[in-house]
């Protein structure tokens, strides 16, 4: 497959040009790659008026990803902007006021781009803790049936890597009439699985991917996918929308790793796939028989239920951090570790050895407390945009949430800005460490 930006910038690279434009390194900056970091100079095309190599690359993606795919050097974070954006003005175009159904373990980018939007959502509680929300289709159907909204939004995979029955989520929401639109950051490798469970392949009309999650792509490189049906609809106006909450000087570094990385998608990557997805279930196995509970979902994600071997997340966490293994994400209950295809064979047996090395314990019984639906007093906008002041979370009893800093990995939030900080919101925050809360002034 021909790699139309990686050509281009090597290209320039060649000719020694004369730099008289940004950025200011001149392609010969103390990191050694910046040869490869440009701008939109002539011939480099426009990430949002793209009609050139970039226009060529994204087609090679979407001819990848069977569907209309436009790229992101703001991660999934951009991308799920837009996706709101369209959902709005979607909703405006039928003569319709925009509501979101929304599962609850939205990551903190929906609940911004609600506030930048100022749309109303309607909360999906499903089988929810902290993490995951598991929505069947019956349930999504009565709430649909009860709340009238005008687009559904899920996360799938979940942070814990569950996977939702997205086929039937989707026969729900075309019955309905409704867009469904899926956060799939952790999910874009799932197109490349013997038989794909990309959202939009299973019938979401629109969904992101961040590349760079499960991708050889460079941080900050994601897609938005929208369905054909869909893209006949908004084609014109997608980048259009996606500038509204963009940079103006798209990383080059970002575009040429998601235009080079199209190439490896098209030749070796399924097979790396699969032969990785053979060595993590070997290693599951090894696990299991070992005594660890490893949850079940998606084929690339290793989460361990901890507490059943002995251990909370956090302490099986140092023993691997010990081995200088790092895993993605960490708390009391689960530790969650991605491998990819670009893990080599030494990577699985040192982890096999040093999670092997740790002895089982009486299990501990401790579980996290339910997330409970809170009282709302204001919308996300009005209170995220209100004066605010930092309170201990002991304290915060009765208050109106203006923002909740949650760490990143899992930046999912335990209380919804506007939504009045209930005893059962205080009990999720403590037993997630989280100390103080932003509130809103009185
Ligand atoms: C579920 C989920 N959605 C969205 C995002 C945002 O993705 P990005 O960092 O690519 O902007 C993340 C990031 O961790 C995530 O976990």
């Amino acid at each position: 497959m021909k790699t139309p930006i990686v050509s281009f910038l090597k290209s320039y690279q060649e000719k020694s040009p004369v730099r008289m434009h940004m950025p200011g390194h001149k392609g010969a900056g103390i990191l050694g790659f910046e040869g490869m970091d440009l701008t939109e100079i002539s011939g480099a095309d426009e990430l949002f008026a793209a009609e050139g190599i970039i226009k060529e690359s994204e087609q090679n993606a979407s001819n990848l990803f069977g569907c209309p795919t436009y790229y992101s050097t703001q991660g999934s974070t951009l991308c799920i902007q837009t996706m709101c954006t369209i959902l709005c003005q979607d909703a405006k175009s039928k003569g319709k006021k925009p509501k979101i159904l929304a599962g609850r373990n939205a990551h903190r980018s929906f609940i911004h781009a609600a506030a930048l939007l100022d749309f109303d959502i309607e909360w999906l509680y499903g089988d929810s803790d902290y993490l995951s929300c598991k929505i069947s289709p019956e349930t999504l159907e009565n709430e649909i049936v009860e709340n009238h909204p005008t687009a559904v939004y899920l996360t799938n995979p979940d942070y814990l890597g569950n996977l939702l029955d997205m086929s039937a989520l989707a026969f729900v929401c075309k019955k309905h009439n409704v867009l469904l639109a899926i956060d799939n950051a952790h999910g874009a490798y799932l197109r490349f699985l013997e038989d794909s469970l990309h959202p939009i392949d299973l019938g979401a009309d629109l969904c992101c991917d961040s590349a760079h999650k499960t991708l050889p792509v460079l941080t900050g490189g994601a897609y938005l996918h929208l369905s054909d049906s869909l893209n006949q609809v908004w084609k014109n106006d997608v980048k259009h929308f996606m500038e509204f909450f963009s940079s103006t000087s798209p990383s080059y570094l970002i575009m040429a790793s998601l235009d080079a990385a199209n190439d490896v998608l098209d030749h070796t990557f399924r097979n790396s796939l699969s032969e990785c997805i053979k060595s993590v279930d070997l290693l599951k196995n090894t696990l299991v028989q070992h005594g660890y509970t490893i949850l079940s979902g998606e084929p690339m994600k290793i989460t361990i239920a901890t507490k059943e071997f002995g251990y909370t997340g956090n302490e099986i966490a140092d023993f691997l951090m010990n081995c200088d293994i790092y895993p993605e994400f960490y708390d009391t209950d689960y530790i969650v570790l991605m491998p990819s295809p670009y893990n080599t064979k030494d990577d699985f047996e040192r982890l096999e050895k040093c999670l092997c090395g740790i002895e089982r314990k009486s299990i501990l019984v401790n579980k996290p407390p339910k997330l409970e639906q809170s009282k709302k007093a204001m919308n996300i906008r009005q209170a995220l945009f209100a004066p605010s002041m930092k309170v201990d979370v002991s304290k915060s009893l009765g208050q109106v949430c203006s923002s909740v800093t949650v760490s990143c990995p899992p930046a999912i939030l335990p209380v919804i800005p506007g939504e009045v900080i209930s005893e059962s919101s205080i009990e999720v925050m403590k037993y997630y460490g989280i100390e103080t809360v932003r509130v809103v002034k009185e």
